[in-house]
Order: structure tokens, then C-alpha cells, then sequence
């Protein structure tokens, strides 16, 4: 059986393409979806691939892919990657390798962006390649 792959996508990602491109570049998230889906397929895996503005939906769908034997969780909170202790608790609840992603390098952008509590509980973090950071972070999982 195919091991999919849940990649998450927290707040204002669904307006990929269209919010601050000179940061986030032209690329939506559905063009995000399909680059991931080619390379997953040439993986050998499956992504499943999801976007929501709300911080609980995020935490639900890490508890899900859990329960579905889930070969790995990508993970780009945006801005709740900054704040939510919430995110970082369910990340270390569930037995799964997270990996954290960003477009941007957080850490060449505002202070307020330095921190994340979801890189201090993830495996690790691929940022700053803007939409290859997604496949970056895929080919990792097909490595671990
Ligand atoms: C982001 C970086 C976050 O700081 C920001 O709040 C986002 C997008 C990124 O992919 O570069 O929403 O996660």
C-alpha cells in the first residue's frame, strides 16, 4: 500500500500566488499541490494535502494522520508557527516524523518570526526556497 504523506497548510496559505509574492512568490497552493504530487508519485508515495485558517483543524489532522498510519506529516503552520504552543504539543503527541516548512527564511525577516514552536518540536525544518522547500521536505521523507 502507498504511504501518503499529510502536508498541512495553516493560516492565509490559501491565498498563495496572490499575498506579498515578492516574499511568497507567484505559486498557488494547488500548483504547490501538484509539484508535490509528480514528485511523490515518483517517490513512490502519496500526499494528502491540506490548508485551513484555523489552529484547532491543524491539530486535528495531526491527531488523524496518526490514527491513519501516516508515513509523515509536512507542516507549514505560517504565522501560528510563532505562536501556538498548542501546534508544538500535538506535534510531539502524535509518533510521527513532522517536518516543519516555510516558503520564506523566517529567520532573515522580522524578529517576531525568529521563534517557532513548531521547528522546537519538529524532526526539522526546510525554509526559504519558497515552493521547493515542499519537495525539499518530501524527498526527506522518502530518505528517512
Ligand atoms: C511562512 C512564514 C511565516 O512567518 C508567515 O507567517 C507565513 C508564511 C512561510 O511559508 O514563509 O504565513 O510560514
Amino acid at each position: 500500500m502507498t504511504q501518503v504523506v499529510y502536508v498541512l497548510n495553516g493560516p492565509n496559505l490559501n491565498l498563495l500566488g496572490l499575498r506579498e509574492p515578492e516574499i511568497y512568490g507567484h505559486d498557488t497552493l494547488d500548483d504547490i499541490a501538484g509539484m508535490l504530487e509528480d514528485r511523490a508519485q515518483s517517490l513512490g508515495l502519496e500526499i494528502d494535502m491540506r490548508q485551513s485558517n484555523h489552529e484547532g483543524h491543524l491539530i486535528d489532522w495531526l491527531h488523524e494522520a496518526q490514527a491513519q498510519g501516516a508515513r509523515a506529516v509536512l507542516i507549514n503552520a505560517g504565522a501560528y508557527t510563532h505562536t501556538s504552543v498548542a501546534l508544538h504539543d500535538a506535534i510531539k503527541a502524535v509518533q510521527l516524523p513532522v517536518i516543519e516548512v516555510h516558503l520564506s527564511n523566517p529567520h532573515k525577516r522580522e524578529e517576531f518570526r525568529h521563534r517557532s514552536y513548531v521547528g522546537m518540536a519538529a524532526m526539522g525544518t526546510v525554509a526559504g526556497f519558497g515552493a521547493n522547500s515542499y519537495i525539499v521536505a518530501l524527498e526527506a521523507v522518502a530518505r528517512l
